[in-house]
This record gives C-alpha cells, structure tokens and sequence, in this order.
C-alpha cells in the first residue's frame, strides 16, 4: 500500500501518456504506468517513482485483472487516463485494409471502454474518483482518417454517457482531444516521409504543433480539485485548430504584428 494518491495513464510508454505520466507524478500522483510496451513503460515507471505494468487495452480480461490487482496492492485508484491510441494509414476506404479498420476501433475506442468499466467502476463503488479519456479533434473535423476519426468520435460519445452513468457515484469522466502533438509516433511518421511537419504550424492558431506536456496540463487540471464541477466535457487542446475556420479562402490567419519601436 502507498500513501500517495493512485493514478493509473494507460499508453504510457510514449508519447502524451507519457508526459501525462510525469506530470501526475510532479502533481504528487503514485503513477501506474500501464502500456503494451513493458520495456518501454519500465523506463518511464523508473524515472518518475512509479509502477510499470504490461497492458493490452484490448484484453478486457487483463484489463479487469490489472484493476483488481492494483486495488488490493495498492489502494484505490482515484485518477485513470486512458490515452493508449494508435494511428491508421490515410487509404481511400475502398483501399483500406478491414484488419487495420478493427484494430484501430479495437484500442483507439473498445480499449478506452474496458479501461473506463474496469477503472470507473470500482471508483464509482468504492471512494470516487476522476477519469479522462483521450480522444482528438479527428472528432470534431474531416480527416482522410476513415476508421479513427469516427473511433475518436465514439470516445466523445463515451465520455457523456459515462459521466452519467457515475456522476452521482462521484467519479467525473472528461476528454481532452488533442490537435497536432509532437510525439514518438508523428515523428516517425515524418521521419518515413509521411507527414511534413513544417505544415503543422500552418493550421494551428499558434503556428507550431503542441507539445505533449502542453496536453498533460490540462488533463492533470481535469484530474484535480479545481475541476471538480466538470464533467462529461472534451477539451479541445488543438492550438486553435478549431478556430481557424475558413481563413484560408480570406488570405489566411493574420501574421504577428511588427514589433512596435
Ligand atoms: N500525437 C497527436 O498529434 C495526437 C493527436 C490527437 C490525439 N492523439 C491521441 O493521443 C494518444 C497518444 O498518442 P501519441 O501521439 O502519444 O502516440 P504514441 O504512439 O507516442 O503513444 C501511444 C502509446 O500507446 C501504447 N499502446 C498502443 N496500443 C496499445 C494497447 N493495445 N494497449 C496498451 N497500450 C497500447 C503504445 O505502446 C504507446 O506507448 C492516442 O490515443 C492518440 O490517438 C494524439
């Protein structure tokens, strides 16, 4: 048993997971670091104090398992961050392979509801607690992205749905839905030459792409007191991807002021 406050962020191995990872633990949080990636969610278990477990999202048995054991090794778990994802390739759907369809719903959605049934639950019959669910402004805008744009899109849905269901058990369940984050898995994209970073900038309010613990600050925020009349939102943390609109068709967004002398 620990005396610090439990937390569990699947995918944690990389990426947003993982800065989520070490800003819960800055927060004061015990953190679990669960991840398919074992080797992986070790490294980052062992430099922010926390525990490292294997976990395949999809695995509604290890799921359950993982809860059941972290309960009575540890304590209760009052924070979960589901943010295990993974990405598809952008094909035509007439060319998009069905296995990958399923496996991007199987984790980026079934996955994100196992970890919510095995974490909510027990929070909502035990002492409460805090969820939030990663999803993407994929939900919310057209990608080429035919199977996780709409798996996202369920995860906003899941997100209302659970919060209702847990509300009045004390557990609230929020969203963040990230826009262009800097990680592991975009820079190998544009390492293989299949996204060119430069334009990431173009689309976001910001002009640059967001850092994974510009994501992290808002969800520890949503995991903590100061949220606590906050439920069955998604934060969009998009850099104003959301707001750009149509400005290209009127010249595009405005440059930065010169500097006045
Ligand atoms: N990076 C972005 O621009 C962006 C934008 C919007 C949303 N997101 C979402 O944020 C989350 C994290 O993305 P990221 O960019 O950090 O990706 P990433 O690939 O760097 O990290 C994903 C992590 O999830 C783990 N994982 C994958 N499948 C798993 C499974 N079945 N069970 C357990 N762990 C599994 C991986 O091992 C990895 O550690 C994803 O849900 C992604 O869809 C990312």
């Amino acid at each position: 048993m620990t005396h610090q406050r439990i937390a569990v962020v699947t995918g944690a191995a990389s990426g947003i997971g993982k800065a989520c990872a070490e800003r819960l633990a800055a927060d004061g949080w015990h953190v679990v670091c669960a991840d398919i990636q074992l080797e992986a969610a070790r490294v980052v278990a062992g430099q922010i104090g926390g525990t490292a477990r294997q976990l395949d999202v999809t695995d509604e048995a290890a799921t359950e398992a993982l809860a059941e054991d972290l309960w009575s090794a540890l304590g209760p778990v009052s924070a979960c961050v589901a943010c295990a994802g993974v990405l598809q390739p952008w094909d035509r759907p007439h060319e998009l392979d069905m296995k990958v369809f399923d496996r991007v719903l199987d984790v980026d959605f079934r996955g994100v509801f196992l970890t919510a049934k095995a974490f909510g639950t027990r929070m909502a019959q035990g002492d409460g607690g805090a969820l939030v669910l990663i999803s993407s402004c994929a939900a919310f805008r057209s990608t080429p992205l035919h199977a996780y744009g709409p798996a996202k899109a369920a995860v906003v849905a899941l997100t209302e749905t659970l919060a209702a269901e847990w509300g009045r058990s004390g557990v609230r369940v929020n969203g963040v839905a990230p826009a262009y984050t800097l990680t592991e898995v975009i820079e190998k994209q544009a390492r293989e030459g299949m996204r060119d970073l430069s334009t990431f900038g173009a689309d976001l309010l910001i002009g640059r792409a967001i850092r994974p613990a510009e994501i992290a600050a808002p969800v520890s925020f949503l995991l903590s007191g100061g949220a606590s009349a906050i439920t069955g939102i998604t934060l969009p943390v998009d850099g104003g991807l959301l707001a750009s609109g149509v400005w290209a068709s009127y010249g595009g967004i405005r440059p930065a002021y010169a500097p006045v002398d």
